[in-house]
């Protein structure tokens, strides 16, 4: 496996194959830590490991120079995927320095004892020689947390991103040429849209002061570092922040006795005939990770849920809580659902928590009681062809 990012600068993280769940993000394709070594006159550590996984980050450190050797340890990011293998790694390094910046600080001193630790506080745009190179600290805020901060090196064009453009892909390569391109920017979006949809602004407001420095690789938290497809990641990134909509519609349904799933179909039906491309999920059988990427880049969205105990089926309020915490822009839709003898719930809810998320409505929302009849498909055909109609608007590239 070729870990060297640059002559003296190389990968000593953890790769994490069997991770499957990541504080809710249904992780498939497993994950990574990635931690770096610089060597140089003084030599550092970019970032550490989960906490298990320490004693691998700390081998690693150790095949290419000896612990005591370590000066610097830099925190980007205090949240435990990197910072967990901080105790560890700050006990096992005894001449080792940790930087980072106020926030981060804090943040860390009220996750661990770090009583015995020397630190170095750095503030947006300081820079710390480690001899022939230099590393630039650039404050990220909410890119992920608030104390989230890039490392740069000028003199390798080479940006430690921390969670921006990473992927939670466990691989055995390290580099983006190694790997399919459509799967890399895949798994790119799916972390975009699970872990930092809501922080699309400071996101974009860091890809600006990114855009001011050279860049010839970035090497992110989690995943492959981008060598070789720079441009493509920045112009997802570009798409991402503003929850860029394609010609794409998503129905998305629960239901209790195949009432409110005729009536999905039916919708369906009538977005397909407009040839856009239609996207079609039960709740009970695509998890809220599958949805939430998806919907990313939607046009338009239908969701439909029946009363239950006046309420929404419990499956589908996991989804919608989970979907509006993250918060997608840029979408517009519609409610649907069956009921029995209350219209307490169900399409109201839906509606309710569409509005809450701020997804343009439509049209108001189709309701059947019990099965629907001809008439109400008909009705959800017709919704689905407006549906359709409206991402169609929305140009291909
Ligand atoms: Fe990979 Fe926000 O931690």
């Amino acid at each position: 496996m070729n870990i060297t990012l640059k002559e003296g600068i190389d990968w000593v993280g953890y790769i994490d194959w069997t991770v499957r769940d990541f504080h809710g993000y249904k992780t498939e394709s497993g994950s990574t830590y990635n931690s770096y070594l610089i060597r140089d006159e003084k030599n550092a550590v970019i970032d550490a490991v989960k906490a298990p996984y320490v004693h691998k980050l700390v081998e690693h450190i150790e095949a290419l120079t000896p612990l005591e050797s370590i000066d610097y340890v830099v925190c980007n990011h205090a949240e435990p995927d990197h910072s967990g293998g901080l105790p560890g790694l700050m006990k096992a390094c005894p001449n080792a320095t940790l930087v980072c910046n106020e926030k981060c600080k804090v943040a860390l001193e009220k996750h661990y004892d770090t009583s015995a630790w020397k630190w170095q506080v750095v503030e947006d745009g300081d820079t710390l020689s480690l001899g022939k190179r230099t590393l630039q600290f650039i404050n990220t805020p909410m890119v992920h947390w608030p104390e989230s901060m890039f490392s740069y090196v000028p003199e390798e064009k080479l940006l430690f991103s921390m969670d921006a453009f990473g992927q939670h892909y466990a691989s055995a390569f390290r580099f983006d040429d190694e790997e399919p391109l459509d799967v890399i920017l895949h798994e790119a979006k799916a972390y975009y849209a699970n872990i930092v949809m809501l922080y699309g602004r400071p996101i974009s407001q860091t890809m600006e002061r990114a855009a001011e420095l050279e860049i010839e690789m970035i090497a992110p938290s989690h995943g492959v570092i981008w060598r070789s497809h720079l441009k493509e990641v920045f112009a997802a990134y570009q798409k991402y922040v503003v929850c860029k909509p394609r010609p794409k519609v998503i129905v998305l349904y629960a239901s209790m006795w195949k009432a409110t799933e005729k009536m999905a179909e039916a919708i369906l039906e009538g977005a397909q005939e407009c040839g856009v491309e239609a996207q079609f999920f039960n709740v009970d059988s695509t998890h809220a990770t599958r949805i939430v990427t998806e919907v990313l880049d939607c046009a338009a969205i239908a969701i439909g849920s029946p009363t239950l105990n006046n309420s929404l089926m419990p499956a589908m309020a996991g989804v919608l809580c989970y979907m509006s915490g993250l918060r997608p822009t840029n979408k517009a839709g519609f409610a649907f659902g069956s009921y029995g003898w209350s219209k307490r719930g169900g399409a109201a809810a839906v509606e309710e928590a569409m509005k809450e998320m701020k997804i343009d409505i439509l049209r108001e929302s189709i309701r059947s009681q019990y099965v629907p009849t001809e008439e109400i498909l008909e009705e959800c055909r017709e919704a689905g062809r407006m549906l359709g109609k409206y991402a169609e608007q929305f140009a291909k590239d």
